[in-house]
């Protein structure tokens, strides 16, 4: 049963999700860093809270849709390997590692390792993305991949 909808299985939807997901989340992390240049801890912790709700419901939930049933439907359509699909999960975990990661260091007060965490989150989503629009690209060209 499909729990995702049309939108992820459409490149120029799926791109609009992405674009707008890391958008909202590098303006959150210029934010932060602004706010930790002004040594406006208050205000860098609101922001941060900020950032990780837009992970969470633009980044995370938009996850667990895709794993549910897109990759299956991608690795049975042969639009990715199996390797492939490890490889996006993987991303995903690290997505979620560097969201309570995050976290973790927000509790401890430790502002340079949030930050630095912030930015390897959007970078490595930023990468993930571009796999995946790939794949979608795949699709709309009729490629398939050797499984
Ligand atoms: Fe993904
Ligand atoms: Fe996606």
């Amino acid at each position: 049963m499909r729990t995702s909808g049309p939108a992820l299985r459409q490149w120029a939807s799926h791109h609009a999700i992405h674009n707008a997901a890391w958008h909202e989340a590098s303006d959150a992390l210029a934010a932060a860093e602004k706010a930790h240049q002004l040594s406006d801890s208050e205000a860098f912790s609101r922001i941060v809270e900020v950032f990780l709700e837009v992970v969470d419901i633009r980044i995370l939930i938009h996850a667990r849709e895709e794993e549910s049933d897109l990759y299956q439907e991608w690795l049975e359509a042969q639009l990715m390997s199996s390797a492939e699909m490890n490889a996006l999960i993987q991303d995903h975990d690290t997505l979620r590692q560097l969201t309570a990661d995050i976290e973790q260091a927000m509790i401890a007060g430790r502002e340079q390792e949030v930050m630095s965490r912030m930015h390897r989150l959007l970078d490595r989503g930023a990468s993930h993305s571009q796999h995946e629009e790939a794949i979608l690209r795949r699709s709309t060209e009729g490629r398939r991949v050797e499984r």
